[in-house]
């Protein structure tokens, strides 16, 4: 699926000139007191739309009935907040000496060629933020990659196409299948959050 990468700027002007605010208003409105609980409101607005983009910023303000800037800096103070968009579903590839000697390198180039992104990009259609890590915690069962937290283990590049297949590669589809991942897809993420 090859696709034009974007990164930082560029990926986040595009999506903000397209967003649509209807999904913050419904959110601010079901709180009885938005203003003073804005980390939950940001929590459920970037669920929503996957980061914290300007205008989405500026309307959770003015439903809230808050100064723009306090609420950007709740969305800045919080690691939790991204406001730049980073990819529905985050894939990391371990390149750590462990998976690396087993073919770490391999899977990594097929993930970039299938997704059409380098580390540190997230595709236009903002569905995959893309990241190599030092070491997931599951050094024995390299290499090892994961899609939204979920571990799949002894990879090798001819099954990556399958792998990133059991998520939703498209805006308004689910986060994920409950259909069993193609080998050995472990349910939690070990050593790494
Ligand atoms: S080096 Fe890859 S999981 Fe530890």
């Amino acid at each position: 699926m090859p696709r034009r990468p974007r990164s930082g700027d560029e990926a986040a002007a595009a999506a903000a000139a397209t967003v649509d605010l209807t999904a913050v208003r419904e959110i601010v409105a079901g709180f009885e007191e938005p203003a003073s609980d804005l980390v939950t409101v940001l929590q459920r607005v970037q669920d929503r739309y996957g980061y914290l983009p300007a205008p989405v910023l500026e309307e959770v303000a003015r439903c809230a009935g808050v100064p723009p800037s306090r609420v950007y800096g709740v969305a800045t103070f919080y690691a939790q907040f991204s406001t730049v968009p980073t990819g529905r579903h985050k894939v990391r590839v371990c390149q750590g000496t462990a998976c690396h000697v087993r073919g770490g390198e391999e899977v990594l180039r097929a993930v970039q060629r299938e997704l059409g992104i380098a580390p540190g990009e997230t595709t236009p259609d903002l569905a995959f933020g893309l990241e190599t890590v030092a070491c997931l915690g599951a050094c024995s069962l390299a290499p090892v990659m994961t899609v939204d937290g979920r571990v799949f283990a002894r990879m090798n590049a001819g099954r990556v196409p399958a792998v990133l297949a059991t998520v939703a590669p498209s805006p308004g589809q689910g986060q994920g299948s409950d259909a069993g991942p193609p080998g050995e897809g472990q349910g939690g993420e070990g050593g790494e959050g």
